[in-house]
């Protein structure tokens, strides 16, 4: 698609995608809760810290592989769990992982996505399984099978969504399902041809995961708010995470905490990675961002446990920034979505490609040629220029 070649950066994707979708569907994929403050956090957080830029270094060899939840990845970000990727662009969840595969980078597959565990382990892309806690053990079992048997490298389990967010986009623009869009809404999809007619096209949407589970998401008016708040165990408390340990052998993420107590409780009971993250802001409004709390987790976790932050990353100097405050890597939820939606899966491999070539540029800018070496000497917050400014170190 031409117009991919246009997009430099994910602000210049985000505007593709914006152009592209209908606005029912683009508010539901750029919404949080409330008011968005946490939304917001999640990017300013990045812009309070500075980089070293070191000079007279041989960056002629730069190296920005890393290990990811113990897969081999081409560079330090891999792509978060997100719901329902066919409403973004009819390719949907195997447009993702397959350029995922390319990129070398490992693909999260949601359990409300519309895409198999079996299909998306048929693209060969380095996955693992996001796990909701559904009241129906017996379901939550079944799909800890079906990822186990079909190669999925870890399991993600997500602990912020015991309860829905408040996405009032949402509510505003008739996003319920079945739907029950404003005229506003209406319009916008008749000024979206192409979009529409490849959602009509497309008759495989389904939570394809949970397609004998959906209870009331076929009933008039029902939201996926209802729904989570439906099917989601909300009595969930940490026995749950030692159930689940004892029921799978692999690695095992705990994505959604945020506070270091709590990122700390988990390690011990085995998690072997965090996904530190507020869901992008779409659950509790007024939560801290994940880079706010990272450098106290990492002092509670020692090496003992993968952090990975999740959350406003749209550059690859924010990846190098979470690193440097103590994050093994960082992971995208809207940014290859925006890729998906403006080009299906050469819009998610452009969108790739521009953090891999962000992240080994800046990398070198900062004089730094492999992951391992970068470390907090590598960052200074805003505060120390404000206030002490003969301070500074060197
Ligand atoms: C999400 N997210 C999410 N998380 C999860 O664990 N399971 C899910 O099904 C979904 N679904 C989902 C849908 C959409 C449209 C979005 C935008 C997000 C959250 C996601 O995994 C990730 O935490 C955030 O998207 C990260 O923030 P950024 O990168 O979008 O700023």
């Amino acid at each position: 698609m031409a117009s991919l070649t246009k997009a430099f950066n994910i602000a210049d994707m985000r505007a593709l995608a914006g152009r592209a979708l209908p606005l029912p569907i683009r508010e539901y994929l750029e919404g949080g809760a409330d008011d968005e403050w946490t939304l917001a956090r999640n990017r300013t957080a990045f812009q309070e810290w500075v980089l070293a830029q070191r000079t007279l270094v041989d960056v002629s060899a730069i190296d920005p592989g890393t290990d990811m939840l113990g897969f081999p990845s081409a560079m330090p970000l891999m792509l978060s769990p997100t719901g329902m990727s066919q409403l973004f662009h009819a390719a949907g969840e195997s447009a993702v992982a397959r350029a995922a595969a390319r990129a070398g980078v490992p693909y999260g597959l949601s359990t409300m996505a519309t895409t198999s565990i079996e299909a998306i382990a048929a693209t060969g892309a380095k996955r693992y399984f996001q796990l909701y806690l559904f009241r129906d053990r017996g379901l939550t079992r079944a799909l800890l099978e079906r990822a186990a048997a079909n190669g999925y490298g870890a399991l993600c389990l997500t602990v912020d969504t015991a309860i829905a967010g408040n996405r009032e986009r949402d509510l505003r623009s008739g996003m319920i399902m079945p739907p029950r869009f404003s005229l506003g809404s209406l319009l916008s999809f008749a000024a979206h041809p192409r979009w529409s007619m490849g959602a009509l096209k497309n008759r495989s949407f389904q939570l394809a995961n949970v397609i004998d589970h959906v209870g009331d998401l076929g009933r008039e008016g029902t939201s996926v708010i209802d729904y989570v708040n439906a099917q989601f165990d909300r009595s969930a408390t940490w026995k749950d995470i030692d159930w689940l340990r004892a029921q799978w052998p692999g690695k095992l993420v705990i994505k959604g905490a945020i506070m270091p107590g709590d990122c700390a409780e988990a390690v011990a009971r085995g998690a072997d990675a965090i996904m530190v993250s507020n869901h992008g802001g779409r659950q509790l409004d007024g939560a801290g961002s994940p880079l706010d709390y990272l450098p106290a987790i990492r002092d509670q976790v020692h090496d003992r446990a993968q952090l990975i932050v999740d959350g406003g990353v749209r550059r690859g100097t924010d990846i190098l920034k979470a690193i440097a405050l103590g994050a093994n890597g960082c992971s995208i939820g809207r940014p290859y979505l925006y890729g998906l939606a403006a080009g299906g899966e050469a819009g998610v491999a452009r969108v790739l490609s521009i953090f891999q070539t962000e992240i080994e540029r800046d990398m070198g800018l900062m004089g730094r040629t492999r992951i391992a070496d970068i470390t907090a000497d590598d960052v200074d917050h805003l505060s120390r220029f404000r206030s002490k400014p003969g301070e500074v170190r060197g």
